[in-house]
């Protein structure tokens, strides 16, 4: 396949100047999507988890100084939407228009910074997808066909007899758990077997387009198993975009769905979608790697395109030890959650409570230990002592540091290396790693000052209380700016109190160049990470 390659350096964050002294403003591209949601339903944490995590290495890459575009959406066609529209006694659009704009709600409560936000059933993306479609036909890789065998709506994919497991009364199932329904009907197919070789060896050659490791070598044994031909059309119904030149046909919902990745960027037109394709990541959760690794790069390379660099699939969150049902009831709101706890310690404890690709349990006694603990206790108390002493110590006049000591010296450095050992952690989407890496000179700083004991010092050496609480302020100073891609809130108003300035926010200002200045005046200081105080029962 001769790929067009896009002129840029490697997936792999790259590494900015030693030490980050200086910032050379050298523009990357990177291109991050998340799943579009189906509209069939309202929005839970499982959601707002994948977009979170996307919006945190968006928010690192544009403070990184790169050209950033971060996608998501909502997925309005296919059965499934058709049929909740249906029993919610609404016109399929009036209905996926309602739930779309959950999705948006969700997005601004969350804070999220997505770029653009795509709707499958907009005209863009109908153009889009039909031009997808257009340019596989014309490789010759779909013929006219009929499909009779196993399909879910829930899941929207098509079931082989083999693949089923029997549910209960011995009904059959699809491994997923969910109900199968026989279809027979006439149907375009996509070669997907005469692709099996080129997808192994496309594996073989990029070895991060899988990601993680476990999952890549499901896809690859999943591939090597032997792949049937996928049926792309359906007939039986029309919420739909519909095949070109065949309008009683209609898309399957998957690959409308997963040509939204090229609405944005004008595909099939030039300019943008050379600039940003292909994929640098698309975030998805697991249930849906093999649309994305197995029939995404295959439709991608029949098309003559280059596949994503990377599919990553992060793992599922269960609720308090259940998995999250409608029927249980135990569906988590994300908003309830932001009320109750506030927005950045919830956005902190989805990120940091299990390893980004790990499975995970929500609880809310978790997320209070975390808010308690990580949040008040190591970094509240480290962010409010060092600015309380500035404040009653030196008027809140930022002191001069004079003769730096050897444990001086070793903090600051340890500072100043974090944006590198963040941004190396983000760049293999170990974002619970770029949280460890933070928390570890969170742990260092709060060691640093008990030991130095300024408090004490100052009566006899105020100098040297000086030093160590411009030390101290420094390094709070990289902890700040570090933390934005992930309590951007919280970090901003740290940032505030240390009176850095807001052009000086960025990467660029990691190290010398952003150097706190002696003399200025810090603001009184705020408390910005309360405790969480559980009422007692039978309280007043
Ligand atoms: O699959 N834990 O949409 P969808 C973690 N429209 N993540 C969860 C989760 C949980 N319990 N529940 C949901 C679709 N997710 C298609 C996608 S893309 C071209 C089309 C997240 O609404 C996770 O990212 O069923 C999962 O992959 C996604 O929501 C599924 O969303
Ligand atoms: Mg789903």
């Amino acid at each position: 396949m001769g790929f067009s390659v896009r002129p840029r350096a490697a997936t792999e964050f790259s590494v900015r100047p030693e030490g980050a002294t200086e910032f050379i403003a050298m523009t990357e591209r990177f291109y991050i999507t998340t799943p579009i949601y189906y509209v069939n339903d309202v929005p839970h944490i499982g959601h707002a988890y994948t977009t979170l995590a996307c919006d945190v290495m968006a928010r690192f890459h544009r403070l990184n100084g790169d050209e950033v575009l971060f996608l998501t959406g909502t997925d309005e066609h296919g059965q499934k939407v058709e049929k909740a529209a249906a029993a919610a006694g609404q016109p399929p659009q009036t209905f996926v228009d309602g739930v779309s704009q959950n999705f948006r709600n969700l997005a601004k409560a969350m804070k999220y910074s997505n770029d653009d936000f795509i709707r499958t059933t907009e005209p863009r993306h109908i153009q889009a997808s039909q031009a997808l479609w257009k340019a596989i036909e014309a490789s010759g890789n779909i013929y006219l066909g009929g499909y009779e065998g196993w399909y879910s709506v829930r899941d929207e994919a098509f079931y082989a007899e083999d693949e089923l497991v029997a549910g209960p009364g011995g009904k059959k199932r699809a491994p997923t758990g969910a109900d199968v329904e026989w279809v027979k009907e006439p149907s375009y197919f996509f070669k997907l077997s005469a692709w099996q070789d080129r997808l192994l060896e496309f594996y073989e050659k990029n070895p991060q387009a899988v990601q993680p490791e476990s999952r890549r070598n499901e896809v690859i044994s999943f591939v090597a198993g032997g792949l049937r031909d996928l049926s792309i059309s359906r007939t039986s119904f029309s919420w739909g975009i519909p095949v070109p030149g065949a309008p009683d046909h209609i898309m399957y919902v998957w690959l409308d769905a997963l040509a939204n990745y090229l609405t944005e960027i004008d595909y099939p037109n030039g300019d943008k979608f050379n600039r940003f394709w292909p994929a640098d990541v698309h975030v998805v959760g697991k249930d849906i790697l093999r649309f994305h690794a197995v029939y995404w790069p295959a439709f991608l390379m029949a098309a003559g395109l280059e596949p994503p660099r990377r599919v990553f699939a992060h793992g599922w969150w269960t609720v308090e030890g259940e998995k999250m049902s409608k029927s249980l009831g135990n569906v988590v709101d994300p908003h309830e959650m932001i009320e109750r706890y506030g927005l950045d310690p919830f956005r902190y404890f989805l990120l940091r409570e299990v390893p980004f690709g790990n499975d995970g349990d929500f609880s809310q006694a978790a997320l209070i230990q975390r808010i308690n603990s990580d949040l008040a206790n190591d970094l509240g108390n480290l962010f409010q002592r060092s600015l309380s002493m500035i404040q009653s110590y030196f008027a809140g006049l930022l002191p001069k540091p004079a003769h730096l000591s050897d444990a001086d010296r070793s903090l600051i450095e340890q500072a100043t290396k974090l944006h590198q050992a963040v941004g190396a952690a983000i760049g293999r989407q170990a974002l619970h790693e770029a949280l460890g890496e933070v928390w570890r000179i969170v742990g260092d700083a709060n060691r640093y000052v008990d030991n130095e004991r300024p408090w004490t010092v100052r009566k006899t050496d105020p100098v040297r209380a000086g030093t160590v609480l411009y030390v101290l302020a420094e390094t709070v100073r990289h902890i700040a700016l570090l933390l934005q891609p992930f309590m951007p809130d919280s970090a901003s108003r740290m940032l505030d109190q240390l009176a850095v300035p807001a052009d000086a926010r960025t990467f660029a200002y990691c190290g010398v160049r952003g150097q706190l200045v002696s003399g200025v005046q810090l603001p009184k200081p705020e408390g910005i990470f309360p405790r969480y105080v559980v009422e007692e029962k039978g309280a007043a």
